[in-house]
């Protein structure tokens, strides 16, 4: 019955919501996004989370990783500033500074990234958690009470999240979304064929993206994405919105020239021009 009632969500009339570039703009107009994540093995999930926020137009992005990634972040992306963080300490500075925070990418579950994340948590900043940010949720090491976040779950960490399994959040998408908004308020993105979002009492569907699109790092381009958004000024709900259909219809336009081998950073140019 809910089906019935979710609106289908249309990106040239989202994109309204994105106010022109006024000729004095300066980049304090569009926000700082952090994005804290990339433990070890993982450091490609915080340079795509950063570069597709950098390419959806946020004023400044940084990245809160092992010291170890700081080099070859810079050095694929010389405009996002990566920092080496030890500990939720280290990151006090970097929260202060930031509009939004993207929780999640390649973060892990070791004790850094427990930290790290309520730490992240605790400052009260608008957050985007996503992946392993979703998995520590799941496993009760984080409070959202009283953040302004967007969750960014797909099926499994839905499942994980709800304490049920996989194949029930699959059988009904829309109960699930409703229960994890329920549960822990703020903006649901349930990911997958046919992206939910569910906040403010609405369920919204995008029907945009495809199945080239489930290869690693896709979602890590999504929390990106988002996190944008949200630097430049929309509301939760309009941020999640736009940021799922701008992702899948990128996806679309990259997967013109083939749905198998599409990688994630593919998406990355078709943002940009989707924008425009
Ligand atoms: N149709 C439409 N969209 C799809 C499809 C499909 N068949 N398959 C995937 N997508 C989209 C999803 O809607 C989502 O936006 O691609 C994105 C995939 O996101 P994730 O499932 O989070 O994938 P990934 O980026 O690999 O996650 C990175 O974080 O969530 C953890 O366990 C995950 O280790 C992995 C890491
Ligand atoms: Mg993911």
């Amino acid at each position: 019955q809910l089906e019935a009632d979710a609106y289908r969500l249309d990106l040239a009339e989202l994109l309204e919501a994105l106010p022109a570039r006024p000729a004095n703009a300066h980049k304090g107009l569009y926000g700082t996004v952090l994005v804290v994540g990339g433990d070890y093995g993982m450091a490609g999930a915080v340079a795509m989370a950063a570069e597709a926020a950098l390419r959806c137009g946020a004023g400044l992005v940084r990245v809160a990783t092992r010291l170890e990634h700081v080099a070859a972040l810079v050095a694929r992306t010389p405009e996002v500033m990566p920092l080496g963080v030890a500990s939720g300490d280290d990151l006090k500075p970097l929260l202060d500074s930031a509009d939004v925070v993207v929780v999640g990418p390649g973060l892990g579950q070791s004790e850094w990234s427990r930290f790290l994340a309520q730490a992240a948590v605790a400052s009260g900043k608008p957050l985007v958690l996503d992946a392993d940010g979703l998995n520590l949720l799941a496993a009760g090491e984080l409070s959202l009470a009283g953040a302004a976040h967007v969750i960014t779950p797909h099926p499994g960490e839905a499942a994980r999240l709800l304490g049920i399994a996989n194949a029930e959040v699959q059988s009904d998408r829309f109960a699930a979304a409703s229960a994890l908004q329920h549960q822990y308020g703020g903006v649901v993105v349930l990911k997958g064929n046919g992206t939910l979002i569910a906040g403010g009492g609405a369920q919204l569907l995008s029907d945009y993206g495809n199945p080239g699109m489930a290869t690693g790092g896709m979602g890590d381009v999504l929390s990106g994405v988002i996190g944008a958004l949200l630097a430049q000024g929309l509301a939760l709900t309009e941020a999640a919105a736009l940021g799922v259909c701008l992702h899948g219809a990128a996806g679309d336009l990259a997967a013109e020239d083939g749905q198998r081998g599409l990688v994630a950073t593919d998406l990355i140019p078709w943002l940009r021009e989707l924008l425009e």
